[in-house]
């Protein structure tokens, strides 16, 4: 079986063709970075457009890439929601629409699943029972995954999510949009401990996460101190070990409150090298193994769309014939397979 995916939820349009037999036949990614740079952020009707000239485009792109057509696929996979109403809509309508003229099933994908479900591209897959970190620009969630569809969330930011929190503190920092990637870069030039930021949340017990608190705590430095570059550097440096910190701390309460030792993370935070070299290092210890998507599968793209919407048209969860979004969707309402 085939399946044709489609990912619009933010501000990247990614297209995939994935068989259930032969693997990951195309993708292709488009960045709307540079429509959104002026604004130091992602503008949602700016997005919607962008995703209208580029999908179809894309979608002819893939099939040559595949070397197949429309007759070879049997199903189309759309991403529902979470995420930016006017963007899911695009990916919705396209999708629905063309399921309907080549007289194919449809799927409407939960992008979170598409996240935690990214690492089954790779090679070395993951085993169920696993904990899964989900970090992206939206989301933050300690997850426990018994198997695809069932999701119990362990915890959950209660303010701004990992992704955001670096966005706006790599905002301050003055870095140009999209800036936890630009931040991590600075961080790399920083000198370690000249700032102290606290871990939100880790005195307390529970799974929960909240990162505004640190990223005030980064605005207060940055304002009370000169913004020659090194200083800048080191204040990057304080925030990305704070935050992975006490990502780190958390997964460690996840595994050992439950027991496992398979640890997932994915998302686009979880493209952060010092994260995955830092959870590397605790898996070795709790003698587990952490899994996570190769990098550009990490952020946005259209290959962890497809391969979530296989799982779902094997087990005949179609989409109805209306053309409905999901901006909120909680992961744990998904049917189990
Ligand atoms: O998953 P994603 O592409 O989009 C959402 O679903 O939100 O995640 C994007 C987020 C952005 O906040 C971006 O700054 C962050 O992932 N990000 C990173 C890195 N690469 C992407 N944050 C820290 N370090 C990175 N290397
Ligand atoms: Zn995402």
């Amino acid at each position: 079986m085939r399946i044709l995916g489609i990912e619009s939820s933010c501000d990247e349009t990614g297209i995939a063709i994935y068989d259930d037999e032969q693997g990951l036949l195309a993708h292709q990614l488009y960045s709307q970075v540079k429509v959104h740079a002026d604004y130091g952020g992602v503008v949602p009707e700016l997005a919607s457009r962008d995703h209208v000239r580029k999908t179809l485009p894309l979608i002819d792109a893939a099939f040559a890439q595949a070397g197949c057509g429309p007759e070879d696929i049997d199903g189309i996979a759309y991403t529902a929601g979470p995420g930016l109403v006017g963007a899911l809509l695009v990916g919705t309508s396209i999708g629905r629409s063309l399921a309907y003229g080549w007289n194919i099933p449809a799927v409407a994908v939960h992008h979170m699943e598409g996240h935690l479900l990214a690492p089954m591209l790779e090679e070395n897959v993951p085993e169920f029972p696993f904990i899964a970190l989900l970090v992206s620009g939206g989301h933050t969630m300690m997850v426990k995954v018994a198997g695809i569809g069932q999701y119990e969330v362990l915890g959950e930011s209660v303010d701004d999510a990992a992704g955001e929190a670096f966005d706006k503190t790599a905002k301050l920092l003055g870095l140009d949009y999209p800036g936890g990637p630009r931040l991590a870069k600075l961080a790399e030039q920083g000198v370690p401990k000249r700032f102290i930021f606290p871990r939100p949340m880790t005195d307390k017990p529970g799974l929960d996460f909240s990162f505004s608190g640190l990223k005030t705590a980064a605005a207060i430095t940055i304002r009370n101190n000169d913004d020659d570059q090194q200083t800048k550097a080191d204040i990057a440096h304080a925030f990305q070990t704070a935050v992975i910190d006490t990502l780190v701390i958390k997964c460690k309460r996840a595994l050992k409150q439950t027991g496992i030792n398979r640890l997932v993370i994915a998302g686009g935070v979880s493209a952060n090298v010092q994260l995955r070299a830092q959870l590397e290092r605790v898996m070795q210890g709790m003698q587990g193994q952490v899994y996570y998507p190769r990098t550009e599968f990490c952020t946005d793209n259209g290959a962890m769309i497809a391969y979530a919407g296989m799982q779902r048209l094997k087990a005949g969860q179609f989409a109805s014939l209306d053309m409905k979004t999901k901006p909120r969707w909680p992961i744990d309402s998904l049917e189990a397979i």
